[in-house]
């Protein structure tokens, strides 16, 4: 864990392990960017090195150097924030802090002298600088532990707007951080079962009500999708609620998360390369969770639900087979064509539960096709659903700096969804996959206004860390979600 405080004091004077500069790429060269309280002459002599140092100034370019004689630091970490030709922007700022906070693991203490002289830059920072000191080492034998203790140079230290901002950073990178850790935990230790002890446990002490409903509950209330996913494993599903119900809530906003703890397909079993990331196939469940806790942590004044549809995935002698018919919790009927498309039938009926209490509006969040993947890659995430709350989820993304593209439900593509014997099939057109998960997922929210993200590709880094974003589970969405629940707290 990383400590993380605001101080006011002259950054060249503190004795820490390591002192950690911007470097900027500009038309006349990288240039360390100070502002206050860092003194510019402190670093002028480092300046004039960059060149000889090889230093550009791009983003991730993570630079170690000995400190000097003008600055009381051991080494002085120099990290790039990219082409800027006035200040750094918001998101340039948080992944720069998050590159050189990755690179500091096993250091002590350490003094980020970033620009950060209002409570935007301030919160900025300290976001990228918690994601990005974040390490899996839960099964490692050995490993560096993540920075220990951080303290951001800005001369807005003692205001009440740069606390908040500190504040809602450590809200967000706590909630970044163990959601990651959710989706990073092996499927061995993680499944239904866990994962809801899991919710128990994290929200112990706080305002946060938890309510797990097991197998037999599951039977008896008629969740016919999620259990018909869950029947091929050994492991019962289960559906968690998390509820934060302040007393003077503006609105009651429900979230949804798929949480599929391990997706092999099912029956219709993944091929063994498809499946050596599906233990992040449970994201959006974690996600939902956190979100809900961080809201709860900055005691937001807005209602939110989150609603955990767990289970496993798997083809064992329960299984459900691809032509069975099932019920989900609304009474609808669903052939299962392919059992791989087991997200959407575990969504139904957590959606069907959310709306039965009448939010003001449902967002679901889902790893839930390989379309998403092929369509937007691994970094940006795909919104769809109804107009409104689509573009608010878009307008949120961006003010985190998160990327949630806009994406149609055509009505054409919904004839593909037709069943012979049944209401509805789980399958349609290949093509459009990602918008045909969404149009199945259309039939289960009623009126409501609904988003439904589609969060496949930048759930989970396969390739190597970048900013604040560390390889495996990345805790994207979390942000989003709770820009989105802000915006609703201020309307
Ligand atoms: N969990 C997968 C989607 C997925 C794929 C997530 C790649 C992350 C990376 C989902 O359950 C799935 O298998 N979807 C199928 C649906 C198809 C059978 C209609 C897919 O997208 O191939
Ligand atoms: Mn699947
Ligand atoms: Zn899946």
């Amino acid at each position: 864990m990383t400590d993380l405080n605001l101080s006011p004091k002259n950054p060249a004077r503190a004795h820490a392990d390591a002192l950690v500069l911007a470097v900027a790429g500009t038309d006349d060269g990288a240039r360390i960017l100070t502002a206050e309280p860092m003194p510019a002459k402190a670093v002028a002599a480092l300046d004039t090195l960059l060149p000889a140092l090889g230093v550009t100034g791009k983003a991730d370019e993570v630079v170690r150097v000995p400190a000097g004689e003008d600055l009381a630091a051991t080494v002085v970490v120099l990290t790039g924030v990219g082409k800027v030709t006035d200040r750094p922007g918001l998101e340039a700022l948080r992944r720069a802090a998050g590159a050189a906070t990755r690179s500091l693991a096993g250091t002590e203490h350490a003094v980020l002298a970033l620009p950060a002289e209002n409570a935007a830059q301030v919160g900025a920072v300290a976001e990228g600088a918690l994601m990005g000191a974040y390490r899996f080492d839960h099964y490692k034998t050995s490993d560096p532990a993540p920075v220990a203790r951080l303290e951001l140079a800005t001369p807005a230290a003692k205001t009440k707007e740069a606390q908040a901002a500190l504040a809602r950073a450590v809200a967000v990178g706590d909630g970044v951080r163990a959601t990651r850790d959710l989706i990073n935990a092996s499927p061995r230790h993680l499944y239904p079962e866990t994962f809801a002890e899991a919710a128990r446990a994290a929200a112990a002490g706080t305002d946060v009500t938890v309510t797990v409903l097991d197998e037999q509950e599951l039977v008896a209330g008629g969740y016919g999708g999620i259990l018909a996913v869950g029947m091929g494993s050994a492991r019962p599903p289960r559906l968690v609620k998390v509820d934060y119900a302040p007393a003077r809530a503006a609105a009651h906003y429900a979230l949804v998360g798929k949480g599929i703890t391990f997706d092999s397909g099912g029956l219709s079993l993944k091929p063994a390369k498809s499946m050596e990331t599906m233990k992040d196939d449970m994201a959006g469940a974690a996600t939902v969770l956190h979100t809900v806790l961080a809201a709860a942590a900055l005691a937001l004044p807005v209602r939110v639900t989150g609603w955990l549809a767990l289970a496993e995935n798997m083809p064992g002698g329960g299984a459900q087979r691809p032509s069975d018919v099932i019920t989900m919790l609304d009474g609808t009927t669903v052939e299962v064509l392919n059992t791989d498309a087991e997200g959407r039938l575990v969504l139904a009926d957590a959606l069907v539960a959310a709306r039965e209490e009448r939010p003001d509006a449902i967002v679901d969040i889902a790893t839930l096709t390989g379309a998403q993947v092929a369509a937007l890659g691994t970094r940006i995430g795909a919104v769809m659903g109804t107009e409104d709350l689509r573009g608010a989820v878009v307008t949120a993304a961006e003010a985190v700096g998160e990327e949630f593209w806009p994406m149609p439900l055509p009505e054409e593509l919904r004839p593909s969804l037709k069943s012979s014997i049944a209401d509805i099939a789980n399958m349609g057109d290949r093509f459009g996959g990602m918008l045909v998960a969404g149009l199945f997922l259309q039939e289960f929210v009623g009126d409501t206004p609904w988003a439904h993200l589609d969060v496949a590709g930048p759930a989970y880094n396969e390739k190597a860390p970048y900013g604040y974003t560390s390889k495996g589970g990345t805790g994207m969405g979390l942000r989003t979600l709770l820009g989105l629940l802000e915006a609703a707290a201020a309307r």
